[in-house]
């Protein structure tokens, strides 16, 4: 939470709250984090924990730690390296990086950018050709997954970006003073023009889309219509590990299953789409006890500490998946913060694992882990 007080000096204000907000109370923002408190962790002790291996697989790959990046938009706006940054980051910690369609770097560029393995995320837009020609192009680049987004039939209601002039595009008299404070932030948006969410632009458009800004594009291209013959369409044309991300419950992940995905992200977007909806690890238990052997789990929303990487595979989870704790170091230091922040939560981990005395990730069980209700 260091890396969070400083991304917000270092951010204007409507972009540090598009980042740090959620949707409607922002109760949800905060359960996903405030959950993991609802669990403990009960050692075994005197176990012989003289090393400790954090080694996994994820789709198919072998990881040096079982946390991985969340697509996330628009890095660009947080730091100028953007994600190229943070896929070298990922690189030197030999962990799996998600890339959003909402990015401000190329499928391309991202593949080159540093040598881990890669998730795209997709959006099914109601121009199908779109997801399409993206599928194609990442598996001319490289990528080990594909993942669809299926938590935003609409956009959430952010209120902070309505409040800040985020959402709007509209300038807001209260933002005022502090784009004035972040004139370099400025002169990046508008002469070097950099925020471009260039996977959007190099697609398809059809011609009379091009008068409307790519996210009004984006918007309008929200397809409410999709079932899961939609997922099956997709399983079919990417024929890979195809991950569903966006769901919540046993009835949902079986839905995923059977329509040929190989992994769900039990996610409510960190907080920012369906208020009310649950915290993700208070999911995995029951999704775990009926499909752990059919698809990887992978819990995605509220982690900031090494413990709640540690409760989420303890419960049964496969691995875990970070946005805002590694998007709060980048803002804060760009490509060294990111080193930082995941260094952390790394020793985190490994320190935790040896004072509860399990020695190994595929060791972690529900022994490990009990609800205090
Ligand atoms: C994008 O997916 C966002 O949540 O802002």
């Amino acid at each position: 939470m260091d890396f969070r007080r400083i991304a917000r000096r270092r951010l204007p204000a409507p972009v540090f709250h598009y980042l740090d907000g959620g949707a409607d109370d922002e109760w949800t923002l905060k359960r996903n984090t405030d959950a993991f408190n609802d669990y403990e962790i009960l050692p075994a002790q005197l176990s012989d924990v003289s090393s400790v291996s954090l080694k996994s697989t994820l789709f198919g790959k072998s990881v040096d730690w079982p946390v991985m990046l969340s697509p996330t938009g628009a890095s660009k706006l947080f730091h100028a390296s953007g994600e190229p940054a943070v896929v070298r980051a990922a690189e030197k910690f030999g962990m799996t990086y998600g890339l959003s369609t909402l990015a401000t770097t190329t499928i391309e560029d991202v593949a080159v950018a540093g040598d881990c393995p890669k998730m795209y995320q997709i959006y099914i837009l109601k121009d199908r050709g779109v997801a399409a020609s993206m599928i194609e192009r990442c598996k001319a680049s490289g990528y080990t997954a594909l993942c669809l987004t299926v938590d935003t039939p609409v956009p959430g209601n952010r209120e902070r970006d309505a409040v800040y002039g985020f959402s709007s595009g509209r300038l807001r008299m209260r933002s005022v003073p502090s784009w004035i404070r972040h004139a370099g932030w400025l002169y990046r948006a508008l002469v070097r023009k950099d925020l471009e969410m260039v996977n959007l632009a190099t697609s398809d458009r059809p011609s009379q889309f091009d008068d409307m800004s790519l996210l009004e594009y984006f918007n309008d291209q929200l397809d409410r219509s999709l079932t899961w013959k939609d997922v099956e369409w997709l399983a079919s044309k990417w024929n890979g590990p195809l991950v569903v991300k966006g769901i919540q419950t046993v009835a949902d992940c079986r839905h995923a299953l059977n329509s040929g995905a190989t992994a769900v992200m039990l996610s409510n977007h960190g907080g920012r789409q369906l208020e009310g909806a649950p915290a993700p690890v208070d999911c995995i238990a029951d999704v775990a006890d009926a499909l752990h052997d059919k698809l990887e789990i992978i819990c995605d929303g509220g982690i900031r500490r090494g413990t709640h990487v540690i409760k989420a595979l303890a419960l049964g989870a496969s691995a875990c998946s970070i946005g805002r704790a590694y998007l709060y170091p980048l803002a804060a230091g760009g490509e060294q913060g990111v080193i930082r922040g995941l260094s952390l939560l790394r020793d985190e981990i490994l320190r935790s694992m040896a004072l509860m005395g399990c020695d190994s990730i595929d060791k972690l069980g529900k022994g490990f882990v009990r609800h205090r209700g």
